[in-house]
């Protein structure tokens, strides 16, 4: 357990390291440290008004970050956490600023993962943290993945193997009449929330900045160019004599034998199609193609989800 002692004093002293999670890996630091704060934003070269979400190892820490917390809230929190489900809540005073971008509302999660629980349990203080790429870029949901990316700028990256679940947490928050608000898709199904709280409303930016980076139009990108289709031959039609890669839902295409292809889960399972998701877009990114196509999912259960990452992923919809 060194490593988790060599955590604890990184963390102490205001440093960033990488931690897994159930979702995907996130770069955490003090959340009621503006200077770790600030250094996470600048590693990840996020944009200054995309906040953050806090991690607790505990149900009881909730009050000392949130204020008129709704009974659905405590609902949600109490079904799902430990869990990939992030809520959005009133702030205290107490959370500065900087780990929610001026906004008065901050994300609140606990984390599925047994060696960062270790570590929140023997902290005082919860962790900020985003995921673990530079922005904008494809989620870490191995160790290699953030060591690629941050090689030289992090003191330690705690590897926990990888991501159970393989995408980002869901986000619910609640609009003035505590009426649950979907912000963002992820790894707990709409169905899922709904079958506890009701119908849930999709966030609808229109004309707003968007208040989560998470529904940026653009966003999880592979440095290769992708798109994102749901005819799939007609699409590789396009790229005669091009070097083309495939994300596939179940099925490799054999009269296709020349295509890099990559089939998410060959029983058709959602759950594990999302564990392989940014896994697959990874080794798909890193055998510099002239282009990856994403086959578009069923739109149903965590196919939902899939989409959204592969429509922000994608460089053009086909
Ligand atoms: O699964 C996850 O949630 C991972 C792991 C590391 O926990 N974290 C993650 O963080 O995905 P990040 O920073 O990549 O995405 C956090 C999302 C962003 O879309 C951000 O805008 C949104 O949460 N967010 C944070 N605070 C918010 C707030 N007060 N209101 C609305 N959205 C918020
Ligand atoms: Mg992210």
């Amino acid at each position: 357990m060194q490593n988790l002692e060599e955590a604890i004093q990184l963390l102490k002293n205001d440093n960033i390291i990488a931690i897994p999670t159930e979702t995907v890996y996130g770069l955490a630091g003090n959340a009621f440290s503006d200077n770790a704060v600030k250094k996470i934003f600048r590693l990840k070269n996020r944009p200054w008004n995309n906040p953050l979400i806090v991690h607790i190892g505990s149900l009881n820490e909730l009050d000392s970050l949130a204020k008129d917390i709704p009974e659905v809230a405590y609902h949600l929190a109490s079904t799902f956490w430990p869990g990939p489900l992030t809520i959005i809540l009133k702030k205290k005073d107490k959370v500065a600023k900087t780990v929610t971008a001026g906004l008065d509302t901050v994300a609140v999660r606990i984390p599925d993962h047994p060696l960062t629980l270790k570590l929140l349990e023997r902290l005082d203080f919860p962790l900020a943290a985003p995921s673990a790429n530079p922005f904008g870029s494809i989620s870490s949901s191995r160790a290699e993945h953030v060591e690629n990316y941050f090689k030289d700028q992090l003191d330690l990256i705690l590897d926990g193997g990888e991501c159970t679940k393989g995408i980002e947490s869901t986000i619910i928050g609640f609009d003035q009449n505590e009426e649950p608000v979907l912000y963002r898709h992820g790894s707990i199904s709409l169905e899922q929330v709904e079958e506890i709280v009701g119908e849930v409303k999709i966030f609808n930016q229109s004309g707003k900045r968007p208040i989560a980076p998470g529904m940026l139009p653009k966003h999880y990108s592979p440095e290769t160019i992708s798109f994102l289709t749901d005819d799939v031959l007609k699409t590789v039609n396009l790229f005669k004599g091009k070097k083309v890669g495939l994300l596939l839902f179940k099925e490799k295409r054999p009269n296709l034998p020349l295509i890099h292809q990559e089939v998410l889960s060959k029983s058709g399972n959602y759950s594990e199609a999302a564990k392989n998701l940014y896994v697959a877009m990874h080794r798909l990114d890193q055998k510099k193609l002239d282009a990856i196509i994403f086959e578009k999912f069923p739109e149903e259960d965590l196919g939902k989800a899939i989409n959204d990452k592969l429509r922000r992923a994608a460089h053009a919809a086909q």
